[in-house]
C-alpha cells in the first residue's frame, strides 16, 4: 500500500493546558493547583487516576473517602494526603474540587451532593445512568456555576483534532458514515460491571465510548434506529450490544460495545472520497503514537501523530476550567455539559429500542 507521512494541523478545542495552575501563570507566579478530594477507594483511582492528581501540576489530593476507613488510609498513606469519611470528605473547606470514582450507579447522587457542597465535580463515565438524572446534575452545575466534566479521558487526546482537521479539509468529502467500536475481554465475576443494580453492563461501561465518540465527530441531534444486545440469561444484564444511528443531515453511524471480546478501541469515519481509521481510538497509552489511516479510492496515507497523555490533558484541562472561572457561562463547559447529555439521550434510547437476545454468562 502507498503510504506517507505527515501531520494534519490540530483542531484547537480545549483551553491549553499550559494555561492550567500549576503550569505557567501569565505574570510569572504560580497559581495554586486545584485542591482534590476523592470519593472512592476504587481500583481506577488507586492505579491511574490518584497517581496523576498528584503528579499533574495543575492537582493536588488533599483527601480520600471510601466505605471502609481502612481502604481509605491505605490510600491516604499511598499518596501522603488525608484519609475521611464520604460525607465529611464534602464538608472539607481545604477542597476544591471531588473526583467520583464509585460504581455508575451512584455517579448522579454524588456529583449532586458535591456540587450542593459548593464543590467542582469530576466524575468518572457515566456521569449518571439515565438522561433524566444526567440532565438534573448538569442543571445543578449551571446553577451552582460549577465545574462539571466525565473523566472521559479520550476526549482529550489531539488524535481527534487531528481528525477533525482532515473533515475539515474537506479530506473525507461529504461524511456518509460513522463506526465506532470499543470491546474488551470478560472482567472477574465480582466486577462492579456485572452488578445491575451498581449501574453494570457493557453499555454503560463500553458502549457510552463510541457514542460519545459519535456525538463529538456528527455533532447533536444523533437518534438511535435500532439496537441489539446478547444478555446475560439470568438477569438481563447486557453483555455487549450493537446500535445503528443517525444524525439530522443523514450520515450513518454504527457502534459495537461488549466485555465478552477480545480488545478492539477503534473508529472510522467514511466519506465520499475517503476513508479514515483511528486505531486505539479510546485508551491509547500515554507513550502510544497514533497513526491515522486515510484511504482514497488509489491512494492511502499514514498520519503519525505525536504521543500524549490524555489523563493528564484531562486533569489539566478540569484544573483550567476550575481556574478560569464562570463555569455556567463558558461555551467550552457548556458544550461539556450539552455532549454528556446527549450521550445519556442516546444511553436512554439503545435502551428503549433494544432486542435483547438471552445468552448464557
Ligand atoms: N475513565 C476510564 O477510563 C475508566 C476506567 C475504569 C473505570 N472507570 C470508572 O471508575 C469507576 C470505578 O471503577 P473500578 O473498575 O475502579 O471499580 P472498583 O475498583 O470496583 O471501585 C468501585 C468503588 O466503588 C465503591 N463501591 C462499590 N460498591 C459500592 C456500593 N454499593 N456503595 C458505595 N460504594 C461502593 C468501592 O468501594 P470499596 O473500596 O469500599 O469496595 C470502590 O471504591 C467506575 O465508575 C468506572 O466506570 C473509568
Amino acid at each position: 500500500m502507498p503510504a506517507q507521512r505527515g501531520t494534519p494541523a490540530p483542531r484547537p478545542s480545549e483551553p491549553a493546558a499550559d494555561s492550567a495552575p500549576g503550569r505557567a501563570a501569565a505574570d510569572g507566579a504560580e497559581e495554586k493547583p486545584v485542591r482534590f478530594g476523592a470519593l472512592g477507594t476504587s481500583s481506577f483511582g488507586w492505579r491511574r487516576v490518584l497517581p496523576a492528581i498528584a503528579l499533574c501540576p495543575g492537582t493536588e489530593l488533599v483527601a480520600v473517602a471510601g466505605r471502609s476507613p481502612e481502604r481509605a488510609q491505605r490510600f491516604a498513606d499511598r499518596f501522603g494526603c488525608a484519609a475521611s469519611a464520604t460525607e465529611a470528605l464534602l464538608e472539607r473547606d481545604d477542597i476544591d474540587a471531588v473526583y467520583i470514582s464509585l460504581p455508575p450507579s451512584l455517579h448522579g447522587e454524588w456529583a449532586a451532593r458535591a456540587l450542593h457542597a459548593g464543590k467542582h465535580v469530576l466524575v468518572e463515565k457515566p456521569i449518571a445512568t439515565t438522561a433524566a438524572e444526567a440532565r438534573a446534575v448538569v442543571a445543578l452545575a449551571e446553577d451552582r456555576d460549577l465545574v462539571l466534566r466525565e473523566n472521559f479521558m479520550f476526549l482529550h487526546h489531539p488524535q481527534h483534532d487531528a481528525v477533525a482537521a482532515l473533515i475539515a479539509e474537506g479530506r473525507l468529502g461529504g461524511l456518509r458514515s460513522f463506526r465506532g467500536a470499543f470491546c474488551f475481554p470478560p472482567l472477574p465475576a465480582q466486577d462492579i460491571r456485572y452488578v445491575p443494580g451498581l449501574g453494570g453492563g457493557a453499555l454503560l461501561d463500553a458502549g457510552v465510548y463510541p457514542l460519545r465518540a459519535a456525538v463529538m465527530l456528527l455533532g447533536p441531534g444523533l437518534r438511535v434506529a435500532g439496537a441489539t444486545t446478547r444478555v446475560r440469561h439470568s438477569d438481563g444484564l447486557d453483555l455487549s450490544g450493537q446500535a445503528l444511528l443517525m444524525s439530522p443531515s443523514g450520515v450513518l453511524a454504527h457502534v459495537e460495545f461488549g466485555f465478552e471480546h477480545t480488545y478492539g478501541s477503534s473508529y472510522s469515519l467514511w466519506g465520499e472520497r475517503a476513508k479514515l481509521t483511528v486505531d486505539r481510538a479510546f485508551t491509547p497509552p500515554a507513550g502510544h503514537q497514533p497513526v491515522l489511516e486515510l484511504v482514497e479510492q488509489d491512494h492511502a496515507e499514514q498520519f503519525t501523530l505525536p504521543a500524549a497523555d490524555q489523563l493528564d490533558r484531562s486533569l489539566a484541562g478540569f484544573a483550567a476550567a476550575v481556574a478560569a472561572g464562570g463555569a455556567a457561562a463558558s461555551p467550552h463547559e457548556a458544550r461539556w455539559r450539552q455532549e454528556a447529555v446527549a450521550t445519556m439521550d442516546l444511553v436512554d434510547q439503545v435502551r428503549a429500542r433494544a432486542v435483547p437476545v438471552a445468552v448464557e454468562g
